[in-house]
């Protein structure tokens, strides 16, 4: 049947396209470097990244050329045959990190089931203990196993009974955790930055008050780095950043294992796991396994974003402008004090703590507050993501320079003057 494409694309989408995603009205035509066009034509400055994903920005021709020259090469394999490219990839991620191995999947949310997954298993081997303990805030995925170990509530609701083995503790609260932890207690899962759950750090003491309880206890300490992995703080992990490791070095604070997805591909879609070698041979063969996982094409992907940010320092970019953004941001909130209460995070994972009660966003009480600035930073050329009610998300590629960090930021003051001035309260 031919479709009717005298309707909207928004239209289309509402007839064919499942509404799992409230999404914006923006229909994207095409996106280069930090620069998104719509079908109209209109530019927007992209300070979203694919929710943390292009890290390169749009269309960067290293990807663009790596992809094609491994699309020439060799497309897609399968796990039954050894290939280089795999295991090139899991050699890069080891040398930033340390000794241990990986294993590759397609999404964050199957490289935290792949965590979970390594955690049953040792813990089946280790008295039969198969609890892990998350925070309140997190956020892990969407799979069943993944939306049991999130502490949200909203993205539980409907989809009892929950999988067991899960339960929440405050962020950033070691006594909490060292409460809940129980003889069946296997592993403690947390994010180094939580990221959709508002921009929050971890604090150097509560990451390695975790690492001395999992080693106390014999239990695994796992971290997300979905999000704010792969140099999103400035530094390849965010315990690296916030506890100041070393490079490519056992170190007595590290986690036993780490998920990786979103800006390891850099738009091209791959995520993984990297365990230490204490535990890297737990999930032996026959336990554990996707199609895709690891394929040619998204390890060249994955190689070519790797190479791009050591060849331009990109992260040494993310550290010597972390404070550029976070000054931009501050003078915002001082000029727009009655509606942002602070500026949050880390590196390229920073943004404005709104006040939701605040008169800019009392005029439409059916929208979030992040929700009604991430859409007036639309209407001022500026894409920003909500990270919750009240959290504008900031998360620029790693290509960013301090003019287009000033740019974002101008853009969002214009945005703010703009609600200010249609909600009356200027
Ligand atoms: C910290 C964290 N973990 C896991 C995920 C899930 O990743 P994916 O959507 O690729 O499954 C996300 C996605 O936003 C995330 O931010």
């Amino acid at each position: 049947m031919p479709q009717n494409h005298s309707q909207s694309i928004p239209e289309r989408f509402s007839n064919s396209v499942v509404g799992n995603y409230s999404r914006f009205p923006l229909v994207v035509r095409e996106a280069r470097g930090l620069e998104i066009i719509d079908t109209d034509g209109k530019r927007y400055l992209d300070m979203g990244s694919g929710i943390a994903v292009n890290c390169l920005g749009h269309g960067h021709p290293a990807l663009r050329e790596a992809l094609a020259r491994q699309f020439e090469k060799l497309d897609h394999i399968s796990n039954l045959y050894f290939f280089e490219e795999q295991v090139a990839l899991a050699e890069q991620i080891i040398d930033r990190i340390a000794p241990g191995k990986c294993f590759f999947c397609n999404s964050g949310a199957e490289a935290n089931e792949a965590l979970i997954k390594l955690a049953r298993k040792f813990g089946d081997s280790s008295g039969g203990r198969y609890d892990i303990i998350t925070t309140h805030n997190s956020f892990h995925g969407r799979t069943l196993a993944t939306i049991a170990a999130t502490g949200q509530q909203k993205v539980r609701t409907g989809f009892g009974p929950l999988f067991p083995g899960f339960s929440q503790v405050a962020f950033n609260d070691l006594n909490a955790l060292e409460e809940a932890v129980t003889d069946s207690t296997v592993a403690i899962l947390l994010e180094g930055v939580q990221g959709e759950g508002g921009l929050t750090p971890a604090s150097p003491e509560y990451l390695r008050g975790i690492r001395e309880l999992c080693t106390k206890r014999n239990m695994l300490f796992l971290m997300d780095g979905v999000q704010c992995g792969h140099y999103r703080t400035g530094r390849f992990q965010s315990i690296q950043r916030i506890l100041d490791l070393p490079d490519s070095a056992p170190s007595e604070w590290l986690p036993d294992a780490i998920s990786l997805g979103k800006s390891l591909g850099g738009g091209f879609p791959t995520a993984g796991i990297w365990a230490a070698a204490r535990v890297q041979d737990v999930l032996s063969a026959g336990s554990h396994g996707t199609t895709y996982g690891g394929n040619p094409l998204a390890c060249a992907a994955a190689l070519a974003v790797l190479q791009t940010i050591a060849d331009g320092n990109l992260d040494q970019n993310i550290r010597s402008l972390e404070n550029v953004l976070r000054s931009e941001l501050e003078s915002l909130r001082q000029r727009y004090p009655e509606a942002i209460e602070s500026v949050r995070g880390l590196g390229f994972m920073q943004g404005l703590v709104l006040r939701e009660d605040a008169g800019l966003f009392k005029a439409n009480q059916s929208q979030a507050a992040s929700v009604q600035a991430c859409l007036a930073a639309q209407g001022a050329g500026l894409i920003v993501i909500p990270a919750g009610p009240k959290v504008v998300r900031f998360l620029p590629p790693y290509i960013a320079s301090s003019d287009d960090i000033a740019e974002a930021v101008q853009l969002m003051d214009t945005a703010l003057a703009a609600l200010a001035n249609s909600s009356g309260t200027k």
